[in-house]
């Protein structure tokens, strides 16, 4: 008994003990306090930082998710407020009992929140100096600046966001892109996939897409990712999900809601057939396609879908079908040689059928194609975005408004649908 209080006795002492910058809880603007410094994990001598982010994901009607790292192993939370209230919920991340500590990748659940509701939050961290069984010494503590975000509004009438798409991980671009939107209008961004060429290197997420996004809008608002089908590519795939929370049940493939507007994601896969040697036997794309459909047909039927007046799907690889000849033959055709477009053409238009979508959003090609709906084929259009350009989606009463505009601030596409 007296070993135990003694072993607690150590911890808080510990705790009291920890270093607090001042710094780093001055009430300064964002801007001048926003931890930008790359520490590596393993210098001791460098300060304690939040390296990368946070960032939004997975924002709802009540509830979003934070996601950032630290330069050290650390423990780490989130404080909570309601705008304009001094009173501060603390968030953590738990599983099976254990908080999550002694970490450096942080991905914590806001849950329980009011709808079309602005917060704001921080991040509370104090670095872990040794982790011992049975003692725990603590080290710096910091706290980010407070950041603000709003809930999405159910009764919304009106949802606006960007879509960029084949980025190759040219942050620049991402940057330049990013610069080309209204970013203070959009509610949030998709990133319609092929962000990266393919994941072979640690931390390349957030030198490719997400420190931009942070930079220009993602500590505010969220961004979704719609894979595409190089972000299943390279030997750190199946490490790509640490980063994307699309959804509270940790999928790629979703559909969210922002009032009377529905937006889904679809997860597209490989472009090849899973048995192509390149693959070597790594993949099962065609499954997952097909279980994306089944799930599908569930969505159009659910109450809150079929309530839905606006309706966008977002799938990085376009279907195609041989029908679509008739709207340009050589492009369908070189579409149709492969397995990712011509898989989803035969499986995904006939469960659409009987279900008003407003437009489909795809890229993959690397150039602008538009398919204006083909009646018993597709009958929604498809309109394909560039690889060099930044599109603008407005849902409103008076349609869905997709406005594309390239690197050079040139307006490409402007359709009403
Ligand atoms: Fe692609």
């Amino acid at each position: 008994m007296n070993r135990i209080s003694l072993k607690n006795s150590v911890l808080l002492l510990a705790v009291a003990m920890c270093s607090v910058p001042a710094a780093a809880f001055s009430a300064e603007g964002e801007k001048e306090l926003a931890p930008v410094l790359i520490v590596k994990a393993d210098d001791k001598a460098e300060a304690y930082t939040i390296n990368h982010g946070p960032y939004l994901q997975g924002v709802t009607y009540d509830g979003a998710t934070v996601v950032f790292t630290t330069s050290h192993r650390g423990f780490s939370k989130v404080e909570l407020r309601r705008k304009g209230s001094q009173e501060v919920t603390t968030h953590d991340s738990r599983k099976n009992g254990l908080i999550m500590a002694d970490n450096t990748h942080n991905v914590i659940n806001l849950l329980g929140l009011e709808a079309a509701t602005e917060y704001e939050y921080r991040i509370v961290s104090t670095k872990v100096e040794n982790f011992q069984p049975y003692k725990v010494t603590f080290g710096e503590k910091i706290a980010s600046p407070w950041y603000s975000f709003r809930t999405f509004d159910p009764k919304a009438k009106e949802f606006t966001f960007g879509v960029l798409n084949d980025i190759h991980d040219d942050s620049k671009k991402c940057n330049d892109l990013l610069n080309l939107l209204p970013v203070e209008e959009l509610g949030m961004v998709f990133y319609n996939g092929d962000i990266l060429s393919h994941y072979t290197e640690e931390g390349q997420p957030f030198t490719s897409f997400i420190d931009v996004s942070v930079e220009q809008f993602a500590k505010h608002k969220p961004f979704a990712v719609v894979r595409g089908n190089h972000e299943t590519r390279g030997h750190l795939a199946r490490t790509y999900e640490e980063f994307i929370h699309n959804t509270r049940d940790e999928k790629y493939y979703g559909v969210y809601y922002f009032g009377d507007t529905a937006v889904v994601m679809l997860d597209c896969g490989e472009d090849k057939l899973d048995t192509h040697e390149v693959y070597a036997g790594f993949v099962a794309f065609d499954e997952y396609r097909l279980e994306q459909v089944e799930w599908l047909k569930q969505v159009i039927k659910s109450k809150e879908f079929r309530k839905a007046k606006k309706r966008i799907i977002l799938l990085h690889i376009p279907p195609a079908v041989e029908a679509m000849k008739v709207q340009g033959e050589k492009d369908v055709e070189s579409m149709l040689a492969w397995r990712g477009n011509e898989h989803w053409g035969e499986i995904l238009f006939p469960v659409l059928a009987k279900t008003k979508i407003d437009v489909m959003i795809s890229a993959h090609m690397h150039r602008q194609m538009f398919f204006p709906a083909l009646k018993g084929v597709h009958d929604f259009p498809i309109v394909v975005n560039d690889n060099v350009s930044a599109m603008l989606v407005k849902s409103s009463d008076q349609g869905v408004d997709v406005k594309i505009t390239n690197r050079n601030g040139k307006v490409t596409f402007e359709e009403r649908f």
